[in-house]
């Protein structure tokens, strides 16, 4: 069966007002989005909007992600969501093991599959996000560094758990810089990833998960980068913020 293409828009911390949110929100719902993406398409909004965008505004084709969540169901963690909170407020997504969340954070490899975990347990799919910096790139460790963040959650998962993960490759250096990786770079790190599955999990895992890029996406590169063969869609920062990223969506149209 075909992998269906998964478009995710990541707002971070923008823009910065509910206003802005409602013309983002508005272009999407009057254009004419590619129906093969259809519900594959995410938003990740602060949670403090997660449920009150879809209810005040509605929104058309589009489901809501969270940014984040913590790793315990309830008790004394200031400032942290958990997991069966965010599937009780009906949100079905969550982004985990971002970059920011990664550097700013001091997120582990080992803690983002535990939150992987108790993120499936709790009924929510998961946007796995991989990558690797600049220097790291440049001593050619791309796929040993991807590889290393991948292991803990493999050792975590069961197959069966693996039709609600969607792994976004984010190279680092790529992240709100106006740097895309080229295609071939993205489809090899994508190939690599493959393979790594087909290893570490299953030949079946490997061939029908969703293996999504991001970085410096935007609607002039999005189509060259659509064509490659094991890159199944975006993860796009500052372009979902504007009109654009309707192209973006329709990349494959
Ligand atoms: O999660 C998306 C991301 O980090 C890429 O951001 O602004 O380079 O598209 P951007």
């Amino acid at each position: 069966m075909p992998r269906q293409f998964f478009v995710g828009g990541n707002f971070k911390m923008n823009p910065a007002s509910r206003e802005a949110k409602r013309t983002l929100i508005k272009t999407l719902n009057d254009a004419a989005l590619d129906p093969s993406v259809g519900a594959q398409i995410t938003f990740r909004f602060l949670t403090v909007y997660l449920t009150y965008v879809p209810a005040v505004w509605g929104m058309k084709d589009v489901k809501v992600a969270a940014q984040n969540c913590y790793v315990k169901l309830s008790g004394a963690f200031t400032g942290e969501i958990s997991p069966s909170q965010l599937a009780d407020a009906g949100i079905p997504y969550v982004v985990l093991g971002h970059s920011e969340r990664r550097t700013l954070f001091h997120e582990s490899s080992e803690l983002v599959a535990q939150k992987t975990r108790v993120a499936l347990d709790n009924g929510l799919s998961v946007i796995l996000c991989v990558g690797e910096t600049l220097s790291e790139r440049e001593a050619e460790k791309t796929k040993e560094v991807v590889e290393k963040q991948l292991e803990p959650v493999t050792q975590q998962l069961k197959e069966a758990d693996w039709q609600k993960i969607v792994i976004a490759y984010e190279p680092v250096w790529a992240i709100g810089t106006g740097k895309v990786a080229s295609s071939a770079q993205a489809q090899q790190a994508h190939a690599d990833i493959r393979a790594f599955l087909v290893k570490a999990v299953s030949p079946a895992v490997a061939e029908s998960t969703r293996i999504i890029y991001g970085g410096s996406v935007t609607a002039s590169n999005c189509k060259e980068l659509a064509t490659q063969k094991d890159l199944d869609g975006f993860l796009v920062g500052g372009a979902s913020l504007k009109p654009e990223f309707v192209d973006i969506i329709n990349a494959t149209k």
